[in-house]
């Protein structure tokens, strides 16, 4: 589709990479400047076509990766361009209602400036809720998990048992078990609102000498996994894996929820990473062009 531009953002080369190659559409890569001030400069280095897939991921640092993807849609659009945006990971889709009073919907903030920078239509993975989806007037959710379970479906599981670490997860561990046609079953989490602190209730399944798959949309700061795992490790779990779409392992997650008990991580690629073991070109791909 030589008509379309694959515009590669800073944060995401690979997976904007293999979206071109899937959409046979030529590459344009981006050169990034931050100024001593934070301030971020970003060049297109040749000019895009009238169609454009933008492919930026809004992992760390979140607002940086934020204003460059709007920084280059405005672009773009400037140039006449009608621009989707593949941002597989979205950040502020967590704040998609205002949990306390005083809070404002960063969820539905963030679609409105997407829009306002030319976006006219915008491809996820695995959003954190249809609340967050829904701000945007034409988007687009791709599920990783059909992809997980084939995954999980090589890894020689003992009897799996499919976890989600919450019951809002609940849907999403389902599916997945369904796919790797597995047992699911979802804990009971709670989570401080104010200190962030979780908690997950002792289970009154039965585990002992299964492995278990912990499925969540995404990793952030460790501690809902490294929860869960201590959990099913106690009630006497086989081997337990950590599955997600989003692997943000911020600061020293990734090592707190190995010396948990968690065998291995397996992430997609919406964020770059060590973990990032399963390709969603394909399916990101297939989103962009229909939007397009
Ligand atoms: C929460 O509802 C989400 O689905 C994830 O469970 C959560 O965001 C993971 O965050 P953390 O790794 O910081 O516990």
């Amino acid at each position: 589709m030589a008509d379309i531009s694959v515009i590669a953002g800073p944060s995401s080369p690979d997976l904007a990479a293999g979206i071109a190659r899937r959409l046979g559409a030529d590459l344009i890569s981006t050169e990034l400047r931050i100024f001593s001030d934070g301030e971020s400069k970003v060049r297109l280095d040749r000019p895009a076509g009238k169609k454009c897939v933008l492919v930026q991921s809004t992992h760390p640092p979140t607002d940086s990766n934020l204003m460059q993807a709007m920084m280059i849609a405005r672009k773009c659009a400037d140039d006449g361009a009608k621009v989707c945006a593949v941002m597989p990971y979205l950040a502020y889709a967590r704040q998609d209602r205002a949990f306390l009073e005083g809070e404002g919907v960063s969820a539905a903030l963030v679609a409105r400036l997407l829009e306002a920078s030319g976006v006219n239509a915008i491809v996820t993975v695995d959003i954190h809720s249809q609340m967050a989806l829904s701000y945007f007037k034409n988007a687009r959710n791709v599920s990783s998990i059909p992809l997980l379970a084939e995954h999980a479906s090589k890894m020689k599981l003992k009897k799996p048992l499919v976890v989600s670490p919450d019951a809002g997860g609940a849907d999403r561990a389902e599916e997945f078990a369904r796919l790797l046609k597995a047992d699911a079953v979802a804990l009971k989490k709670s989570r401080d609102r104010k200190t962030g602190e979780v908690s997950i209730e002792k289970i009154n399944f039965d585990v002992s000498g299964r492995d278990a798959i912990l499925v969540d949309d995404m990793i952030s700061s460790g501690g809902s996994i490294v929860k869960a795992a201590e959990v099913l490790r106690k009630a006497g779990a086989g081997n337990v894996y950590a599955m997600c779409a989003h692997a943000l392992l911020v600061g020293d997650a990734a090592q707190r929820i190995m010396a948990s008990g968690v065998k291995d991580i397996v992430a997609t690629n919406s964020i770059p990473g060590r973990y990032a073991k399963v390709d969603m070109s394909a399916p990101l791909a297939d989103a962009a062009r229909s939007a397009l």
